[in-house]
């Protein structure tokens, strides 16, 4: 059992949610109008996904979404973040908006809130349509003016009944691990392209928010990043200097410009690559933000790679130290710093604990049940982490679990298990593991106080 999480740190109408991706559980890849992402194309491209894994049934959301959001009533929370597929909503990227993508997503958005349950709607997990990867992706400067329009499109829609809007989830994913690394689609290996498509990433989120302003007013208005606290693999200045350019590749660029300070001038250096953003690009990525997006999940234990590529710092493995089944590294304190570190380097006035969670090898017992002690204490030890932070000052208004269900794990398949439900995939049965029960007991206990202190 780990330590006891001080809830009373919590305000009363904390969001407490679960999280998902379209891409990852909607499956129905081809019905009502949706055309293929990027996604699509590099899941089906053979050798780039565990066991040749893809989307296409997925958790079969798409059919079953009355059903998920059952469970989130059996679970008691009060928050639900969900991502909007925009090949479902406008297929070629650009031009005709196609209704029955939007009704699926009007309709849920309808039934969560008559569940009492507050959607928080990110408009871009990684599932860019195909059509636009075909003109030239994230490196090319119209597709962030494509998003901008796809963004207004939505929050045209759905504005009037949802206030939380993120419009970017995990960018340095997109950009980094998409375009630099290539094991996320689309897949690419060029430096160039990457810190292009980087700059276009939040160039596209500065003119969504935008939009989202213009077509709904009351808007609540985030980004979320998925960051890291990033330690020195040894004391030498070479580490050292690892560390810092890790920090800058992946805290400090993607934070840096959004308050307004601009890109990094030590990354603009280490990268080498002419930025293909002017002055008024950076006003617009440096709009005025509500609430700020955190997903943890490891922290980065780096050395100096002078050899490697940018930014020149590899991730070291540590030996005797608790791991999840991703061989990620545990250490709770780290969403701890990275919360303090959003409250006091950069001003921030809320933010939401997006994601954070854990992928363990389940086991199910043969009366159906699944007991998951690993994900329990990887949840507790957050939390209480997350409460300490507010107790410090942190303005923390939410956490949503990494996942609600079991799901498609990008390049790693359905192998790696984060959600709070089991999903049998062979018949889509859906069963509360014991993290999720958990879950259900410290939202009641913090649910409950705050209605009878109210
Ligand atoms: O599953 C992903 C999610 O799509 C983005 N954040 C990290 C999760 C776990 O890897």
């Amino acid at each position: 059992m780990s330590e006891p999480i001080d809830l009373a740190a919590f305000p009363r109408d904390f969001l407490w949610g679960t999280a998902t991706a379209a891409y990852q559980i909607e499956g129905a890849v081809a019905e009502d109008g949706r055309a293929p992402s990027i996604w699509d194309t590099f899941s089906h491209t053979p050798g780039k996904i565990a066991n040749g894994d893809h989307g296409d049934v997925a958790c079969d959301h798409y059919h079953r979404w009355r059903e998920d959001i059952g469970l989130m009533r059996q679970l008691g929370v009060n928050a639900y973040r969900l991502s909007v597929a925009w090949p479902r909503v406008i297929p070629g990227g650009t031009g005709p908006v196609n209704p029955k993508g939007l009704a699926f997503y009007d309709e849920l958005v309808d039934a969560l809130l008559e569940a009492g349950i507050t959607p928080s709607v990110t408009l871009y997990h990684w599932d860019l349509p195909q059509a636009l990867q075909d003109r030239g992706g994230w490196p090319e400067r119209d597709t962030a003016l494509a998003f901008a329009e796809y963004a207004s499109v939505v929050t045209e829609r759905l504005g009037d009944r949802v206030t939380l809007w993120a419009t970017l989830n995990e960018p340095s994913c997109s950009a980094w691990i998409g375009h630099l690394e290539g094991t996320m689609a689309p897949g690419w290996t060029d430096l160039t392209a990457a810190v292009r498509a980087s700059c276009h990433l939040l160039l596209g989120h500065g003119l969504a928010t935008q939009a989202i302003r213009a077509a709904a007013p009351g808007a609540r208005i985030g980004i979320v990043n998925n960051l890291s606290t990033v330690h020195p693999a040894t004391d030498r200045p070479e580490d050292r200097a690892a560390a810092r350019r890790h920090d800058g590749h992946v805290n400090r660029w993607w934070l840096d410009p959004v308050h307004g300070r601009g890109f990094p001038a030590d990354m603009v250096e280490t990268y080498g690559v002419e930025l293909p953003v002017s002055d008024p690009d950076l006003a617009a990525i440096a709009a005025p933000l509500d609430w700020l997006g955190l997903n943890y999940y490891f922290p980065a234990h780096v050395t100096d790679d002078p050899d490697g590529p940018a930014p020149y710092a590899r991730s070291v493995r540590r030996e005797g130290v608790p791991r999840t089944g991703m061989d990620w590294e545990i250490d709770a304190s780290g969403i701890e710093t990275l919360l303090l570190r959003l409250t006091e380097e950069y001003g921030a006035r809320q933010i939401h604990v997006t994601e954070n969670g854990s992928a363990f090898p389940d086991v199910v017992r043969p009366d159906g049940s699944i007991d998951d002690p690993e994900r329990r204490d990887y949840l507790e030890r957050h939390l209480a982490a997350c409460a300490s932070a507010a107790r410090k000052g942190a303005p923390l208004a939410g956490y949503f679990a990494w996942s609600l269900l079991d799901n498609f794990e990008w390049a790693y398949g359905y192998d790696k298990r984060f959600g709070l439900v089991h999903v049998d995939y062979r018949t889509q049965a859906r069963t509360i593991k014991g993290s999720g029960h958990r879950y259900a007991d410290i939202v009641r206990v913090h649910r409950g106080r705050s209605r009878r202190a109210a």
